[in-house]
């Protein structure tokens, strides 16, 4: 990713120059440090490209500075009420799509005079560095032209406070990063165990501690939901627990779990060929879990956090469970498996019974790539969002809307919540395809304790893309990250 910084001025030597512009007058005024004739090109060059001003638009040109030629950019942040924060992060990632394989080493931001806000100033720096990430690792044969050169990013005329702001967006890209690896990787490189290994490298060293459940612990303990979905494959599950205790000694946790299944092939109940591939990133609840601990031991937050990643790979296979099995959950609750394929309720029903009786928290937050029927009610611009607590819905919903991972509200009642009853054990764990992201939520419900504030976060469509957009290339977004440190930022610290 890039490197940002801040300056008081403009930088010495060569550099593309991007000037933020809100309204017309804005354009020329902005434009004041530029002589007569390079403010005429400046402004005729805009007109041209049909420059508008809109939200990430960006109108170029080229002017010359002595025997050099200087890129010009003049980016659009929109009306007067656009909301500030989003558009500064989209203006920002629009610069870095723009340049970053363009030649160009260096970008210089001038906001000076533009009247932005530290926290606009970070964002806009937050959506610059977060558009940058790439993952090049087995791309061994990129032409020079598809190799990126943008490194650096400075910021100047920044309003005080700016750099502040900006060490705590910096916390949440370091999580960004460490969670578009993970969800990144195939799984022949990311499974159970090294899943864990990744993890530790990059956590324990901020102080992060862990506990780590193998097969036999969890068997002992009478995982037999998680290890049924385990037990096709070679390689062994882990629950993997990670506690960041920024906050006062003995203040309960707050909770919060990922699905992490490393491969989903659906198992016996296989899946079509076609697509299977992005199955890989079945474990992005688990990587976005992983991701918030960074960011919140990176920037040190005063909040008691854990994090658990139900990890584990769905595979058919001669020992794989079968339909019609019955299996014995840690809460003791019996559970019909009508179908192999939704196995994502079944490892996040123990790793959450585990979470609650170790560390009785007040409010635990799950996060699961979970149904293909959330991705046909929202789409790719919500999360499904699933609560029995309006206060920690309203939170969550807020946080959401202030980062840009925005989530929806869906419904949840005990109509939706018998479907699953079973005629030989206490639940089945899938019924017919209608409502079936309502259906998997009461699931998950039944295993909810008594007084415990849960949300459950359906986040199918959101954590890989077929399309780039402002913050990401094609690929791994990150979802979720940005979302948990708004929300912990803005509820318990
Ligand atoms: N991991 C899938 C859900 C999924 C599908 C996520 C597509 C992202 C993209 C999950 O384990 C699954 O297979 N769910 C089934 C549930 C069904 C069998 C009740 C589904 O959605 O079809
Ligand atoms: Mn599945
Ligand atoms: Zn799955």
């Amino acid at each position: 990713m890039i490197k940002v910084s801040f300056a008081a001025s403009r930088p010495e030597g060569a550099y593309a120059l991007a000037i933020p512009v809100r309204s017309e007058e804005m354009v020329a005024d902005r434009l004041g440090g530029l002589d007569e004739a390079a403010r005429a090109l400046a402004v005729r060059a805009a007109d041209a490209q049909r420059f508008e001003r809109e939200v990430g638009a960006i109108a170029e040109t080229f002017l010359s500075e002595g025997d050099a030629a200087r890129r010009l950019l003049l980016v659009g942040l929109g009306g007067q009420q656009a909301e500030g924060d989003a558009v500064c992060e989209k203006a920002g990632g629009a610069l870095t799509a723009r340049l970053l394989t363009s030649g160009e080493t260096k970008l210089v931001v001038d906001l000076s005079g533009t009247g932005l806000s530290a926290r606009e100033a970070a964002r806009l720096a937050f959506g610059a560095a977060a558009r940058s990430w790439r993952y090049d690792l087995y791309r061994t044969k990129l032409g020079r032209k598809q190799k990126p050169t943008l490194e650096e990013l400075v910021i100047v005329g920044a309003a005080d406070g700016a750099k502040a702001e900006w060490a705590h967006q910096a916390a949440v890209l370091d999580g960004l990063d460490l969670t578009r690896t993970l969800v990144t990787e195939p799984a022949n490189v990311v499974y159970p165990e090294t899943f864990v290994a990744r993890a530790r490298a990059a956590l324990e060293s901020l102080g992060v501690e862990f506990e780590v459940l193998d097969e036999k612990a969890m068997a002992k303990l009478g995982m037999g939901a998680l290890l049924g979905v385990a037990q096709g494959s070679v390689r062994p599950p882990r629950l993997l627990a990670m506690r960041w205790n920024g906050g006062k000694a003995g203040a309960k946790p707050v909770v919060f779990i990922g699905k992490g299944i490393t491969f989903d092939t659906g198992g016996i109940s296989i899946k079509p060929a076609l697509g299977m591939e992005a199955m890989k990133w079945d474990m992005g609840g688990a990587g976005a879990v992983t991701g918030l601990v960074k960011s919140l031991a990176t920037r040190k937050a005063k909040v008691n956090v854990v994090c658990v990643c139900a990890l584990a790979e769905n595979m058919p296979d001669g020992n794989a469970q079968r339909p019609g099995d019955v299996v014995t959950s840690l809460s003791g609750q019996t559970i019909e498996v009508i179908n192999t394929d939704a196995e994502g309720r079944l490892v996040l029903a123990d790793a959450m019974t585990w979470a609650q009786r170790t560390y009785q928290p007040e409010v635990m937050v799950d996060l699961a790539t979970l149904t293909g029927a959330m991705i046909i009610s929202l789409g790719h611009e919500h999360g499904g969002m699933f609560a029995n607590d309006d206060g920690l819905a309203a939170a969550l919903e807020a946080a959401g809307k202030a980062s840009g991972d925005k989530l929806w509200r869906m419904p949840m009642n005990d109509d939706y919540n018998k479907i699953m009853d079973s005629q030989i054990a206490d639940m089945k764990n899938s019924a017919s395809r209608e409502g079936g992201s309502i259906t998997a939520a009461c699931f998950l419900g039944r295993f909810v304790e008594e007084g415990v504030k849960w949300a459950h976060l359906d986040i199918a469509g959101m954590v890989w893309a077929d399309k780039a957009s402002h913050l990401y290339d094609k690929g791994a977004t990150g979802f979720g990250v940005a979302l948990l440190d708004r929300y912990v930022a803005d509820n318990h610290e």
